[in-house]
């Protein structure tokens, strides 16, 4: 199941996604983690080291390999919300996918995949929706069941809504400082985000005492509110170079964790839903501008009989006669 950390700019979005993303490493075999942020900070707050490969400098690449062997689509081509076909390549989130293994960065059992930051021919003319996009197709041809954990740090405020990632997730954790500001960018987004607010929750960060886990509760109510973080000293010491000093505020953090661990791996996604979304965004994403785009009808004999599904079934018949 995926999870997203969402909130104002500032408020802790990387610091306690990377927090959750090595609890859940002890908790879990594995963890695909995704940096789906401009200002790529995740694999520096995993302390990961090595060199992340960059997803929206190879969305050609990316979606040549989402094509598989789909025939419905002939010449034309994909965009990040074009919904798979039965022959369409899926991606697995487990570690020896053979697309996690290619794109990620490995981090004991942990695998840090990231979408990147602008390079300098994108100043002045372009939107970091347009890098989005490989994670959109992505997440659209991933079939992680309820046994996985992918867990993402995204870009600041509301933004989410406005791509097809806003569906992707099956749970949104907003980090939430106890300031009047950094509460409405959560309450903006529930008034925007229609139902997907309803699978929306609040971890309270930079806690100083119940007076500030309240405040944040006044508005948001208890029954979202996970769990408090509280303003740390350690993690500063870590940040001025005393390396022992982040153990000490994984400590502080990791009892935040544990009602939101639950919580995901409660999650059952249901598939017809999220493919009846994709559908109904790609038919937008073509009418509104890219049918024009590439002066083709991309709705035009795209497989219709494909659910997720029916690969799923296809997959577990597979494994049954492999004996796995
Ligand atoms: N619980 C905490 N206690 C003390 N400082 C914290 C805590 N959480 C985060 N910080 C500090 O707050 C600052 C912002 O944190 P972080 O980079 O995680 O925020 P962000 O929401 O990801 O920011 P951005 O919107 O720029 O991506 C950092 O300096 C971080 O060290
Ligand atoms: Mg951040």
């Amino acid at each position: 199941m995926r999870v997203a950390f969402l909130g104002k700019g500032g408020a802790g979005k990387t610091t306690t996604a990377a927090g959750f993303i090595k609890y859940a490493a002890t908790r879990h075999p594995f963890v695909l983690a995704v940096d789906a942020d401009v200002n790529a900070h995740l694999k520096s707050a995993l302390n990961a080291e090595g060199e992340a490969k960059q997803l929206g400098l190879h969305f050609d690449e990316i979606t040549s390999y989402l094509r598989g062997q789909r025939t419905d689509l002939g010449e034309r081509p994909i965009i990040g919300t074009t919904p798979p076909s039965l022959k369409s390549n899926f991606i697995t989130a487990k570690p020896d996918s053979p697309f996690i293994e290619k794109y990620g960065l490995k981090h004991g059992n942990i695998t840090l995949i990231t979408v990147g930051t602008y390079q300098e021919e994108d100043v002045g003319g372009s939107c970091y929706h347009e890098k989005l996009k490989s994670l959109a197709g992505i997440f659209h041809h991933m079939l992680d069941t309820d046994d996985d954990i992918v867990i993402a740090d995204t870009t600041a405020g509301t933004d989410n809504v406005a791509t097809s990632l806003s569906f992707a997730y099956d749970l949104n954790i907003f980090v939430v400082e106890p300031t009047e500001k950094s509460v409405k960018v959560f309450t903006d987004y529930v008034e925007i985000a229609g139902n997907i607010a309803n699978k929306t929750y609040i971890i309270g960060n930079k806690i100083d005492g119940d007076e500030d886990s309240e405040f944040i509760q006044q508005t948001v109510g208890k029954d979202r509110y996970l769990g408090s973080i509280p303003l740390s000293q350690n993690l500063k010491k870590f940040e001025q170079g005393e390396l022992d000093a982040l153990t000490c505020f994984h400590n502080e953090q990791f009892g935040a964790f544990a009602r939101l661990y639950d919580l995901l791996r409660s999650q059952k996604r249901d598939w017809n839903s999220y493919l009846d979304r994709l559908r109904k965004t790609y038919k937008w994403d073509c009418e509104r501008w890219y049918s024009d785009f590439y002066g083709v009808n991309l709705q035009e004999g795209l497989d219709e009989e494909f659910t997720y599904d029916a690969v799923l079934s296809k997959w577990a018949k597979q494994k049954t006669l492999a004996g796995v």
